[in-house]
């Protein structure tokens, strides 16, 4: 009985620390918190979606090619920190399990869309409405491709 008693304890012991060293590295030096790293991700897609429909239901009409070189930025700089603000065990209603079996794809997926993004920004900046309104529809395409992998409609 107090052997296996022993060997209970130190099994428990070897789990938590194992817990507590997986939750270490899960979350580095970035967030202490599974709920704040989800409330933080879904406050910067909701501004990427802002910003998207106001490209095409503002900006492009209105030739305001300032202010699509600013949100495409702003996209841009969002894509580039995403993977991190999924760290293992973050789970949420609208991430998919799957993207923690598949973390390569889903950083490629938010490194496609950084590059659109960028591609934009470059775009706007050259006040070309044609090839704006181009790159614009291909960042959508690149929003897509992750949602249609990755995303749980809610
Ligand atoms: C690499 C994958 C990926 C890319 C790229 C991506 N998203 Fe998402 N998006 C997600 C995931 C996963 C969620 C669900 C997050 C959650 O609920 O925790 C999400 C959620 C959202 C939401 C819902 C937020 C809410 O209200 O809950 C919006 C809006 C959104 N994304 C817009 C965009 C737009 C616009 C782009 C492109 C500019 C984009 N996303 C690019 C993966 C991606």
């Amino acid at each position: 009985m107090t052997i296996h008693r022993q060997i209970f304890y130190a099994l428990a012991a070897t789990g938590m620390v194992f817990a507590m060293s997986a939750q270490a590295a899960h979350h580095g030096n970035y967030e202490p918190n599974v709920d704040a790293v989800v409330e933080k991700r879904i406050e910067y897609f909701k501004a990427s979606g802002s910003d998207i429909q106001a490209i095409f239901k503002v900006h492009l009409g209105a030739g305001d090619f300032d202010a699509i070189e600013a949100a495409a930025t702003r996209m841009a700089d969002w894509a580039n920190k995403m993977p991190v603000y999924f760290p293992e065990g973050s789970k949420s209603e609208g991430a998919k399990p799957s993207i923690w079996q598949n973390q390569d794809d889903f950083s490629n997926k938010a490194a496609a869309n950084a590059a659109a993004a960028r591609h934009l920004a470059a775009m706007a900046k050259t006040g070309d409405k044609a090839k704006t309104a181009q790159a614009a529809k291909d960042l959508g395409a690149t929003c897509k491709s992750c949602h249609q992998s990755y995303r749980n409609k809610k």
